[in-house]
């Protein structure tokens, strides 16, 4: 990865970390925060907001796209995620699908793995493709 790249995934995380110190997470105490990047060049982020009625619990990811498709709409193109302690989380496997809606396989996800292509976490997705054949 150039240098640049890496700054860029280390703002994008920056991100992250701010929006957890935002999550809502009494139950589980297990506050997450995402941040991607828009094909515009717009970041947008998200938190975890739990509910006493635990199974209505939101997820990072949830916020995060809810914010996308209000603030304009676009393309997801990278995509961190982080725990409570700043470090990098996977996504979840309703997010993966959350993201692959306005990401696609091609938007790159920052794992403890490395950077990898939302192709790679979620393999064969089911998507919009599937309803228009
Ligand atoms: N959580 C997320 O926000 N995103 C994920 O991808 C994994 C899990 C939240 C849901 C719940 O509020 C807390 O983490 C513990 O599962």
């Amino acid at each position: 990865m150039t240098p640049g790249a890496e700054a860029g995934w280390a703002a994008l995380r920056a991100e992250a970390r701010a929006a957890m110190s935002r999550a809502y997470a009494p139950y589980s105490g297990y506050p997450v925060g995402a941040a991607a990047l828009v094909d515009d060049g717009r970041v947008v982020t998200g938190c975890n907001v739990e509910n006493a009625s635990y199974g209505l619990g939101l997820c990072a990811e949830c916020g995060l796209v809810s914010q996308l498709q209000n603030s304009g709409g676009g393309r997801l193109t990278r995509f961190t995620c982080v725990d409570g302690d700043g470090e990098i989380l996977v996504p979840c496997g309703r997010c993966r699908q959350l993201l692959y809606e306005f990401g696609g396989p091609d938007l790159l996800l920052e794992t403890p793995a490395g950077i990898l292509p939302l192709s790679e976490m979620l393999p064969q997705a089911f998507g919009p493709d599937h309803l228009t054949k």
